[in-house]
């Protein structure tokens, strides 16, 4: 495709996104379980009027639009108070992936500074952590090592203790990690690295603007934040459970000595003198506006319905689940996100039986199970859901194992013992994306599910 010679009137233009977008899923009906948080449309309303109002600029120059680095600050701050430590130094990214970059940065040049006779720096990582860690090791040269979790699904503390070595520069816990949304033992973690003089973060990008929430409501949360001694930075969303748009992540320092250690001044540059808070160059404003707006629009008041709402309808759906054969719900999620699986049917088959019903759940292994991330989009949809869930599980309770669809996919990516070659194959998924002559569809790693992909 080439650079059309003429432009196309703004109508047109619009009309062709239109037909691009009609394959797109439909994340309104509550038929999809990742990707898309949404707080209704009135939030919605206020987060694409405060985007449009600082569409155009740009935080990478605080001087410029001061009324950014303002909101910017006020965020922070709001969200250091929710988790216990209003002392807390941090930075706005643009998602969580950047805000785990940065985190893991700072600890190693944390540790440069601080642990100069660390030359080969490491950091423990549960197995169940995002995979933005991995990308951090990988970009930041901080070798990843992997602690099992328990049959909790929670990191195993002692497993972490005999992993530690003196090059250990970072502990990290998750609150709650994606795939089974269980709190790992954040304390004992904290106490391990504080024993060891080494920093703890705790990933909350997925459930930090919905615990204290919770933990208001009357949830039991185990306890997670600032408010445990030893945990030493902390990331958080703001564009999941924090409903505001995409492009919005915080992460926060207990001091801000310790968050210099993630910025960049650079005094040589002939275009001017440089500096940089986070990965990003260009910091565009729509993000600041819309997730500073959403916490203003929504207050206290706001987070704790939308929580009572998003809990209330992943509690229904998780005891409806477990209604039906077999079904258990894996660990004991703290919000709502959550797995289910079953020893009788093969979780990949069922979740292709769903498919056909028009529900998209997401597909996990080790152990293979559905997983779903509720949001108050599904809370009208939940019965609607077991009805099918229970008429889907009638439908596969007798069948064999699957030649086609995800079951054969997973199917054939675990049976690779060779775990490089395994993701060699993703990664040639990803390059034949662009590919003209490949349909991706077609190719080994095609899914229901674009996460996973
Ligand atoms: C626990 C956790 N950490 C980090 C991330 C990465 O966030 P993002 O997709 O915004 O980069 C996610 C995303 O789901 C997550 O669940």
């Amino acid at each position: 495709m080439r650079l059309p010679a003429t432009g196309l009137p703004h109508a047109d233009v619009l009309a062709l996104l239109d037909q691009y977008r009609s394959g797109d899923a439909d994340w309104r009906s509550g038929r999809t379980f990742s990707l898309v948080y949404f707080a209704g449309d009135d939030v919605l309303a206020l987060l694409k009027d405060a985007s449009l109002r600082c569409f155009s600029e740009n935080a990478l120059n605080p001087m410029a639009f001061p009324s950014l680095r303002r909101m910017e600050t006020e965020i922070l701050a709001m969200v250091a108070d929710r988790f216990g430590h209003a002392d807390a130094a941090g930075t706005l990214t643009s998602g969580g992936t950047e805000s785990v970059l940065m985190a893991v940065k700072t600890a190693r040049d944390w540790a440069r500074a601080d642990r100069p006779e660390v030359t080969a720096p490491e950091m423990l990582l549960p197995t169940t952590v995002h995979p933005a860690f991995q990308k951090a090791a990988h970009y930041f040269g901080v070798r990843p090592v992997h602690v099992p979790v328990g049959a909790d699904f929670r990191v195993d503390v002692a497993a972490a203790r005999a992993l530690l070595t003196p090059n250990t520069v970072l502990v990290v816990g998750s609150a709650p990690a994606y795939p089974h949304g269980v709190i790992d033992p954040i304390p004992a973690l904290a106490a391990l690295a504080a024993e060891h003089g080494i920093l703890c973060h705790v990933d909350a990008c997925l459930g930090g603007m919905m615990l204290p929430f919770a933990e208001s409501l009357g949830w039991p949360i185990a306890p997670w934040d600032f408010r445990v001694p030893g945990v030493t930075s902390i990331s958080a969303d703001l564009h999941k459970y924090g409903w505001a748009a995409k492009g919005a992540s915080l992460v926060l320092y207990r001091d801000r000595e310790l968050r210099r250690h993630q910025y960049m001044g650079f005094a040589d540059w002939p275009g001017g003198l440089w500096g940089s808070p986070s990965a990003a160059g260009t910091r565009p404003g729509g993000p600041i506006a819309a997730a500073w707006a959403v916490l203003h629009y929504l207050g206290e008041e706001g987070y704790l319905r939308h929580a009572r709402t998003t809990l209330a309808a992943a509690k229904k759906m998780r005891d409806g689940i477990e209604c039906i054969g077999d079904l258990r719900v894996l660990g004991e999620p703290a919000i709502s996100v959550f797995a289910f699986t079953s020893a009788i049917v093969d979780p990949y088959v069922l979740g292709d039986a769903m498919e056909a019903r028009g529900w998209h759940l997401d597909r996990q292994q080790r152990p293979a199970a559905l997983h779903a991330m509720i949001t108050p989009a599904h809370a009208p949809h939940v019965d609607a859901f077991l009805v099918d869930l229970a008429a889907a599980w009638d439908d596969v309770k007798d069948s064999t194992p699957a030649e086609v669809g995800s079951a054969a996919m997973y199917g054939l990516m675990g049976s690779i013992p060779d775990r490089t070659a395994a993701a060699e194959m993703i990664v040639a998924f990803l390059d034949a994306l662009d590919a003209p002559a490949d349909d991706p569809a077609s190719g080994p790693a095609a899914a229901s599910d674009p996460k996973q992909a």
